[in-house]
């Protein structure tokens, strides 16, 4: 079976070549086509994947090549983990938004829309490229921001392209180990768009045990959300939000904070992974072990500032190890293989949320089988959540039109309608500011 990495060059690639590794059984992929537009990230990706099939017998075979077209003929799954604009256009769009005083996170606020402005078109191009040359083949699509992309692209591939994102299983796993529940043995209701959404039951043999962790403070208290959010404001919603929520919640502290930093995430990471490239050029160099070094010391700092305003402290060491690689192989062997199982991903929506158009993609928990994801049938969200859902959706619709039509005005309409920008002169002055750093947003006339 032949699976292709998009942003093959790609930092996080390891993981997912890892999980390939510890599959060994009957039907699992056995051939890695890395593409990337970069070459010399694909050979020093390359020779950490080298490392770290030394030793293993029967390792998928990794080949590598610049050329898309050739990467995606024949391929059964795409794994598409593009970044446009690199890291450094990441910090880019963290920088405009900050200078106009709203967030520039890489998926929420100003800063989610400008990497959608410019990534959407590029994603489209590989959905139409894909429909004709392995119009077979699913597309997992891991690129952020994941809602939006995995909508552009099902325009043109229907549902044989599903987003995924790693936040709502994390979150899922430590609510459940804090109630004392295995991970596997429970049932998450979990319901939103990507990195907006909430959980609003856990399920284990059929009773609800949320209402116990809500009910008791120090449990509350005990693990990420708790510490982010707060106990107090938790038990107010009555349910746990993703934690990127905290961009909405604690909006002006989120802010404040990232333009207090040193550096801004996407700055540090532009820095952390230019040493990690340089040094891995060095072929004296062990590539894996410094790989592996870069990787904790990126999962360390995740959030960072949110926490540090919250007072939350360190992550813990269960959660340092994100888990996305572990989603990605579980919904590949699902579908290649008919292994039925449920998996919160990022589908169209179908009836699922009934204030959205069955186009929407929306992430929620899907029965998965070779037939692909199914959503399954979910209670409604509260009035609040559905708000903030139905806004972001109207920004998210914006973005689609404006990366279709080349048009400026729409591109404004999808800033000032987020409910994370304050003022349409905002968004007029970011989309200025955005046009003038990205090169990617030419188009925007
Ligand atoms: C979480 C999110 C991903 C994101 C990742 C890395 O897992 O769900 O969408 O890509 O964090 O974030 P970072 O700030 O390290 O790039
Ligand atoms: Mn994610």
């Amino acid at each position: 079976m032949k699976l292709t990495i998009l942003g093959g060059g790609g930092f996080r690639v390891p993981l997912v070549y890892g999980a390939l590794l510890g599959d060994r059984a009957e039907g699992r992929v056995t051939h890695v086509v890395l593409h990337d537009v970069d070459a010399g990230r694909l050979r020093a990706i390359a020779r950490v994947l080298a490392e770290q099939a030394a030793g293993v017998s029967d390792a998928p075979e990794v080949t590598a090549t610049t050329d898309l077209d050739e990467a995606l003929r024949g391929a059964d799954f795409v794994f598409s983990a593009i970044r446009v604009g690199g890291l450094e256009g990441r910090a880019h769009d963290e920088r405009v938004a900050l200078a106009e005083g709203v967030l520039g996170q890489e998926t929420v606020g100003a800063g989610g829309i400008a990497y959608g402005l410019r990534t959407v078109p590029v994603a489209v191009d590989i959905a139409r490229r894909v429909a004709r040359l392995a119009p077979d083949a699913w597309v997992i699509n891991f690129t952020n921001p994941a809602g939006l992309v995995t909508e552009a692209m099902s325009r043109h591939l229907g549902d044989r392209v599903i987003g995924i994102c790693d936040s709502p299983v994390g979150l899922g796993r430590r609510i459940a180990r804090v109630l004392g529940a295995r991970p596997r043995e429970a049932w998450v209701d979990y319901v939103g768009l990507n990195h907006l959404g909430w959980v609003r039951g856990l399920r284990v043999a059929g009773r609800d045990e949320l209402p116990r962790l809500l009910a008791d403070p120090s449990l509350l208290g005990s693990f990420e959300e708790g510490r982010l959010f707060g106990t107090e404001w938790l038990r107010s919603l009555g349910s746990i939000p993703n934690e990127y929520l905290h961009y909405y919640y604690f909006n002006r502290e989120a802010v404040h904070a990232y333009q207090e930093a040193k550096r801004t995430r996407g700055a540090f990471l532009r820095d952390q992974q230019a040493r990690f490239y340089a040094g891995v050029a060095d072929t004296a160099v062990p590539a894996l072990d410094l790989w592996d070094r870069t990787r904790a010391e990126r999962e360390a700092t995740y959030m960072a500032e949110n926490r540090e305003t919250a007072g939350a402290g360190d992550r813990e060491e269960e959660d340092l190890s994100g888990g996305y690689e572990d989603v990605a192989l579980a919904l590949m062997r699902a579908v290649a293989r008919d292994e039925r199982t449920t998996l919160i991903l990022n589908v169209r929506n179908r009836g699922t949320l009934s204030p959205l158009d069955a186009e929407a993609v929306i992430e929620v928990p899907c029965l998965v089988d070779a037939s692909g994801a199914h959503p399954v049938s979910v209670d409604p969200l509260p009035g609040h959540a559905i708000g903030l859902v139905c806004a972001v959706k109207a920004v998210e619709r914006e973005v689609l039109a404006a990366a279709r039509s080349g048009s400026r005005e729409t591109a404004v309409k999808a800033f000032a309608l987020h409910p994370l920008v304050d003022s349409v002169n905002v968004a007029r002055r970011l989309v200025d500011g955005y046009t003038a750093a990205h090169p990617g947003l030419a188009y925007l006339g």
